[in-house]
């Protein structure tokens, strides 16, 4: 035992020294691409077993910056830790191109995101449950929505503080439409609505609620069987075996200091976790996808696997300004444009872990169906494109698998559904 004690100290030194740079061994059970949200949790998760060795491969590095850890900057989008690949042009759109933002950072998205809090509808999830994935409906991933989660309620003060005297203003032009149903928590399955917005921060020191910090950071020092190798990306899954059963037994790494590569084995598997973009991205530069597209890259065919790349559904983005007027003091602009406010709520926040600068800025949220968007410029878009979208295939890539069970309308709510308790848990 002694022993055994001694040789973790040990390596948990070198572990804090340079350790994170270099891949100790070639061969672990498991090897998780992307040390982001998902990777991390299945990294800490596998390693509670000490006969189980874990290989987390990352392509960014630890972030200490101020973005990284304070709540206020939820919305700053840090592009220090994004790389921002261009779209290909939308042809719904114009062929318009837009910026997408991928994490590269460990720790992933919950490093660089908004800090919101919502879980989807419960239709959502019924219908990965009724595409053929028993377990992963609404009534069998809430324990785990649970599990994974500590709610802390805000304190008396901190909502008399923390929310803009406007906000009430806001809400009330939430309520005054009546086609929009407002819900007491943004957590029960209601579906499209107004929400109380909790955020994912650690009530503890009113930090940022990383995968880093709640998954990494505990057992960084105490867990040789968990290897977290930084600035590395994978370039390549490895396979035994061949077509039309190949086996993934490693990965092809290269070093961001120095582009030196070499490859790793895994004795049990290799999990993907790089996130919506970058998983299907490096399935399909290891041969895995649809064939026309592989071929037409010059990438050998290893599994011809169409819907591999397709079906992203992406969350637009679109920012609306409006210009208030006869605002309360202090409000959300007072911040950028008033020092000495600006200065007294750091100070609060460095003394005392409260006020503005430990909560993020966005405290609600409205989610509209798309029958809600009819009434304006967007309804041409939403009822000749998107609504269509629904019943049919038609504005899918042409290599998309084309299954109508993935296009399961979830119902809108009618706004007479009644308000349900505060379900935060
Ligand atoms: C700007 C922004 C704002 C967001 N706001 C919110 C919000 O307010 N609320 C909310 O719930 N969600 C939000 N999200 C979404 C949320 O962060 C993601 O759903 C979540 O991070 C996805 O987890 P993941 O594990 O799938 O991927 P990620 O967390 O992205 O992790 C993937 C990891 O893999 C690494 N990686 C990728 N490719 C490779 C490779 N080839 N080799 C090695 N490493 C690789 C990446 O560096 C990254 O760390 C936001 C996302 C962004 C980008
Ligand atoms: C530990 O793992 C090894 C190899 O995977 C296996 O041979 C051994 O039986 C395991 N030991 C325990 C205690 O599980
Ligand atoms: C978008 O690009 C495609 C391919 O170049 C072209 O056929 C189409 O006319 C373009 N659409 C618009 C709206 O410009
Ligand atoms: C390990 O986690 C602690 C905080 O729990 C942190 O201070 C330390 O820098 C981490 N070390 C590494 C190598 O991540
Ligand atoms: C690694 O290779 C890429 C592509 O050839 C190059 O752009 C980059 O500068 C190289 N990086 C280093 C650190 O040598
Ligand atoms: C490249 O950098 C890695 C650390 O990322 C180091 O382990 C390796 O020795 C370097 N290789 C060369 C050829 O310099
Ligand atoms: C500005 O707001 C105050 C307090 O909310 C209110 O009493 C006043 O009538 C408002 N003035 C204008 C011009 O709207
Ligand atoms: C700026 O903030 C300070 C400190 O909160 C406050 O006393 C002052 O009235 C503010 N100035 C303006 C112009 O609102
Ligand atoms: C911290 O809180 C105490 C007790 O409420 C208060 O007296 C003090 O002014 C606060 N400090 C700052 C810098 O706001
Ligand atoms: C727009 O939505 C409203 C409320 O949901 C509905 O009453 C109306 O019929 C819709 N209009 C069209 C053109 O679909």
């Amino acid at each position: 035992m002694r022993t055994r004690i001694t040789h973790a100290l040990l390596l948990a030194q070198s572990i804090t020294t340079a350790v994170t740079t270099q891949a100790r061994d070639n061969t672990y059970d498991y090897i998780v691409v992307g040390g982001g949200v998902s990777g991390l949790v299945v990294a800490n998760r596998l390693t509670e077993d000490k006969n189980v060795s874990v290989l987390v491969i990352e392509r960014g590095y630890f972030d200490d910056k101020p973005e990284a850890i304070v709540p206020y900057y939820a919305n700053s989008l840090d592009l220090d830790v994004l790389i921002s690949p261009t779209s290909a042009p939308n042809p719904q759109l114009n062929n318009d191109t837009f910026s997408v933002a991928v994490p590269a950072v460990v720790g992933g998205g919950s490093v660089v995101n908004g800090m919101g809090y919502l879980r989807g509808s419960k239709e959502d999830y019924d219908a990965w449950e009724a595409l053929g994935n028993p377990g992963w409906g609404w009534d069998g991933l809430l324990p785990y929505f649970r599990k994974s989660t500590t709610f802390t309620p805000p304190t008396s003060d901190a909502v008399r503080d923390f929310q803009y005297p406007d906000i009430a203003t806001i809400w009330d032009a939430f309520r005054s439409q009546d086609d929009v149903p407002v819900r007491a928590g943004g957590n029960a399955g209601d579906g499209p609505g107004a929400y109380w917005l909790p955020s994912t921060i650690d009530g503890r020191g009113m930090t940022r609620s990383t995968a880093r910090k709640a998954y990494y950071d505990p057992v960084n020092t105490t867990r040789p069987n968990l290897h977290l190798l930084t600035g590395h990306t994978a370039r390549e899954i490895l396979f035994t075996g061949s077509a039309p059963s190949p086996t993934a037994n490693g990965v092809r790494i290269v070093s961001r200091a120095n582009n030196s590569t070499r490859q790793v084995y895994a004795r049990k598997e290799v999990i993907l976790a790089a996130g919506a973009i970058q998983t299907p991205q490096l399935l399909q530069a290891s041969g895995i996808g649809p064939s026309s597209v592989l071929k037409a890259a010059g990438i050998r065919v290893k599994k011809d696997l169409p819907a591999v790349g397709a079906n992203l559904q992406d969350h637009a983005t679109t920012i609306l300004i409006f210009s208030l007027t006869n605002q309360s003091f202090p409000n959300p602009d007072t911040i950028t444009t008033n020092t000495t406010y600006f200065a007294a709520i750091w100070a609060e926040y460095l003394a005392n872990l409260t006020g503005p600068i430990s909560a993020a800025p966005a405290s609600s949220a409205i989610l509209f169906g798309l029958p809600h968007l009819n009434s304006s410029a967007a309804a041409s878009v939403t009822s000749t494109k998107l609504l269509s979208q629904s019943s049919t295939l038609t504005y899918l890539p042409s290599n998309a698998p084309s299954s109508p069970n993935l296009f399961l309308s979830p119902a809108v709510p009618s706004p007479s559904t009644p308000l349900t308790p505060l379900d935060y848990q």
